[in-house]
């Protein structure tokens, strides 16, 4: 690594689904309620995207808007990196759809990333690495997640809780003292089985036997992922801290993985950071997996919540269980 060059958020955009849920629409299609669904995740409504939309397509409209704020185009991009578990199909990677749908032509490394609902910060991370080993200097990183199309409408303990979108930055070699700080990536294997789309791959290949059992939808052992949530996010929030010598006083912005405001607010309250410093759009549309950081984010930066040589802090957690978190002086 180099000490001379830092990673540096250059731009940010995200895709908004068109299509909205309520929980007043979900009272219609399963058992469960508003006030129910109010209280125990924060969620109102949920995104969702029209027929005929794919990820890569959501994806693609957040690189585009992050690229336009970067002052950068398709083709200044070296690798463009896609953290999602709901990628347009298992074969080619999303993020070579991407590249096709932006138009870069420069043949630019192009994967996807795979860690749930902290794809972003894994992404992120593999960015960070790249750059500062003077490997690229200009990385489009994106969330992308279209879990509805992965859900199981009659399942009341899933469907309630998921939505649509992407979210995406752009990062550049830099040689300023703003940037990526830090980044720290987790994984606990002992509960890989609390959060799966168990069918459609290698060991439940698709097939009839498979769409009937619905193995095709998410499965989630929400208590089991709930308990160490607050634990792991915590935990990433604190090692952020304190391997950069800072204070959680320091902290300006808190953008983390919106699962659950029952969550946030809990790790909110361990760290000691005000809840008033995380930048929420949860209850507007759900839990979009990797897409909810560079979502919130992007929302963040474009309504002034963010200045220069703040410190932004992200943390996320998902399947997996995988977690993690950076620090970055924006
Ligand atoms: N409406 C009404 N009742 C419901 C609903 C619903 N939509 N869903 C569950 N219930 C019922 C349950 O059946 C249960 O009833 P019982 O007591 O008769 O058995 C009761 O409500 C309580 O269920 P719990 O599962 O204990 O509810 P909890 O308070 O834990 O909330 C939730 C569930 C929201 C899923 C929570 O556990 C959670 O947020 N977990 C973490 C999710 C998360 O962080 N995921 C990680 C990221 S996702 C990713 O990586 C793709």
């Amino acid at each position: 690594m180099s000490a001379d060059i830092s990673t540096r958020i250059i731009g940010t955009g995200k895709y908004k689904a068109d299509g909205v849920l309520t929980n007043f629409d979900l009272e219609k299609m399963v058992d469960t309620s508003d006030q129910w669904i109010t209280e125990r995740t924060g969620i109102s409504e949920r995104r969702v995207a029209s027929k005929g939309i794919a990820t890569s397509d959501m994806a693609a409209e957040a690189v585009r808007s992050a690229l336009n704020m970067a002052g950068k185009t398709a083709n200044d991009l070296d690798m463009i990196i896609c953290g999602t578990v709901t990628g347009d199909m298992p074969l080619p990677a999303t993020a070579a759809l991407i590249q096709q749908k932006i138009g870069a032509s420069n043949m630019c490394a192009s994967f996807d990333v795979s860690a749930a609902c902290a794809g972003f910060i894994y992404g992120l991370s593999v960015a960070d690495a790249f750059i500062k080993t003077g490997k690229a200097k200009n990385i489009a990183v994106i969330g992308a997640e279209m879990l509805t199309r992965f859900m199981d409408f009659e399942d009341r303990n899933t469907c309630v809780l998921f939505g649509d979108g992407a979210g995406a930055v752009i990062v550049t070699a830099d040689n300023s003292s703003r940037g990526i700080l830090s980044t720290h990536l987790f994984t606990d294997s002992s509960l890989t089985g609390a959060l799966q789309i168990p069918g459609g791959g290698s060991l439940y290949p698709a097939s009839e036997k498979t769409i009937s059992s619905k193995r095709h939808y998410i499965k989630m052992e929400g208590r089991e992922v709930f308990k160490v949530a607050v634990k792991y996010l915590a935990d990433a929030a604190e090692v952020a801290i304190r391997s950069n010598g800072v204070t959680v006083d320091d902290i300006d912005v808190v953008a983390a993985h919106q699962a659950n405001m029952r969550i946030l607010s809990a790790v909110s309250k361990r760290v000691n950071i005000p809840i008033e410093k995380f930048a929420l759009n949860l209850r507007y549309y759900g839990n979009t997996s990797s897409a909810s950081i560079p979502i919130s984010l992007d929302e963040a930066v474009r309504g002034g919540k963010v200045s220069d040589n703040n410190l932004v802090l992200m943390i996320a957690l998902g399947g997996g269980i995988s977690w993690g978190s950076a620090l970055i002086k924006w």
